[in-house]
């Protein structure tokens, strides 16, 4: 039986992967999360799998060097999925030290635990072991110009936030890992996720959750900026089809070729919690088009990411899967059925967060 460690994997991509791996694989794997539980860290996204013999939850942060080793040298772990990082760019901009910390230096963590536990007396690695390092599109900068480019395998790093700054100094130490040691890993860099158990600090849940409860719309510059959106399952499976079927030391680009403006999608949100809210609901009467409020912009924004998916496709076999229009409508249904989820991670700390975020816009 396979074995997996998930970094991050109570977060919102990583818990959406579990999900999709046992789905995928059901009792033939077997999964230890390791996750810290950040504010983004919520083991209510796992409680449907929470039970299962073949899944682990282990509390340890990936800085700690000692914890991590520990975990490689009690369990055979055949390979690494390592999804956890501070992943808000507005958070990274009012305080760039944690990112550091974890993107940079907890990926460092990982990856000389792995080594460890993985490397042969007389060199190389053990038959078979992979580490697949999750990365974001942010590395290759900004599309500002040209609605004709798009961001490749190739593209220069050219990254803007510390959030981004620090997402490609990771992908640089694996890239260094793989080429002077053949340490045996990939990375993907992929484009904005969407779908359940999104913390709402990011544009959609953030404004589902707003436009329910009739609070504004909070709409960075002018609504133009355009990203370029993958639903989140597809981005498991595409992680699940590199590591399986992808060339080892390669870099793969994951993205929904789906680019849409900001201000589209909110309008698209809007247009969608009317058509699925019954009118009986209360939470109907809150949901309107007055509530877009064009605020100050973010800091160094970025105008427009899209990725060219055709490396993963033509080696891999991946494309995107989920059509936008299914996507956000899975998406938004989720969110309307699952209000105590939402409930429970706006309070306490989340209320301050926003206060404190929103503030001077
Ligand atoms: P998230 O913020 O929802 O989850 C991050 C998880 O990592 C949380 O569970 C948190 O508790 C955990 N974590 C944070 N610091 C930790 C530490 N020091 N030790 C152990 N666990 C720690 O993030 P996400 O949106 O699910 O993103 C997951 C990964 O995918 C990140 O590496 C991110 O850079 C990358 N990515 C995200 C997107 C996106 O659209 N969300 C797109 C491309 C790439
Ligand atoms: O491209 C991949 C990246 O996508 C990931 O690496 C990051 O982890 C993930 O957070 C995401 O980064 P973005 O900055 O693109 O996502 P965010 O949801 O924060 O913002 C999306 C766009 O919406 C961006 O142009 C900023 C804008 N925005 C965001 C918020 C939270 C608003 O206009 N208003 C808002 O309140």
């Amino acid at each position: 039986m396979r074995t997996y460690l998930v970094t991050g994997g109570a977060g919102f991509i990583g818990s959406n992967y579990i999900h999709y791996m046992f789905k995928k694989y059901g009792d033939d794997i077997r999964i230890i999360n390791v996750d810290v539980l950040t504010y983004a860290g919520n083991l209510e996204n796992l409680k449907d799998v929470a039970d299962k013999p073949n899944y682990t939850f282990i509390k340890a942060d990936i800085r700690d060097r000692a914890a991590i080793e520990k975990i490689f040298a009690e369990n055979d772990i055949d390979r690494v999925v390592h999804f956890a990082a501070e992943s808000h760019v507005d958070r990274s901009i009012e305080n760039p030290e944690v990112f550091v910390e974890t993107n940079v230096l907890g990926t460092l963590v990982m990856l000389n635990a792995a080594k460890k536990s993985w490397e042969l007396p007389e060199g190389g690695f053990k038959e078979g072991k992979k580490f697949l390092h999750v990365s974001t599109d942010e590395v290759y900068g900004s599309l500002d110009n040209d609605p004709d480019a798009y961001f490749y395998e190739t593209t220069p790093y050219d990254p803007h936030s510390p959030y981004s700054a620090s997402k490609a100094s990771s992908d640089f130490l694996v890239k260094a890992y793989m080429d002077t040691y053949k340490f045996p890993a990939n990375i993907t860099n992929c484009s904005n996720n969407y779908g359940p158990y999104q913390f709402p600090e990011k544009l959609i849940p953030l404004m589902i959750n707003n436009a329910l409860s009739g609070k504004k719309l909070p709409v960075y510059g002018d609504g133009k900026n355009v990203r370029d959106w993958l639903y989140v399952e597809d981005h498991a499976k595409g992680i699940d089809m590199v590591q399986e079927q992808g060339n080892l030391f390669e870099t793969y680009n994951i993205g929904g070729h789906n680019e849409k403006q900001n201000i589209e999608i909110i309008h698209i949100i809007l247009d969608t919690l009317l058509e699925l809210l019954p009118e009986s609901d209360p939470r109907r009467g809150n949901v309107s088009e007055q509530l877009i409020t064009y605020v100050t912009d973010r800091k160094g924004h970025d105008r427009r990411y899209a990725i060219a998916p055709d490396k993963i496709k033509a080696e891999v076999g991946w494309y995107p899967e989920t059509m936008f229009a299914e996507g956000i409508k899975k998406t938004i249904a989720w969110y309307l059925e699952n209000e105590d989820w939402m409930a429970n991670v706006t309070s306490g700390d989340y209320q301050k967060y926003y206060e404190d975020m929103y503030k001077n816009r």
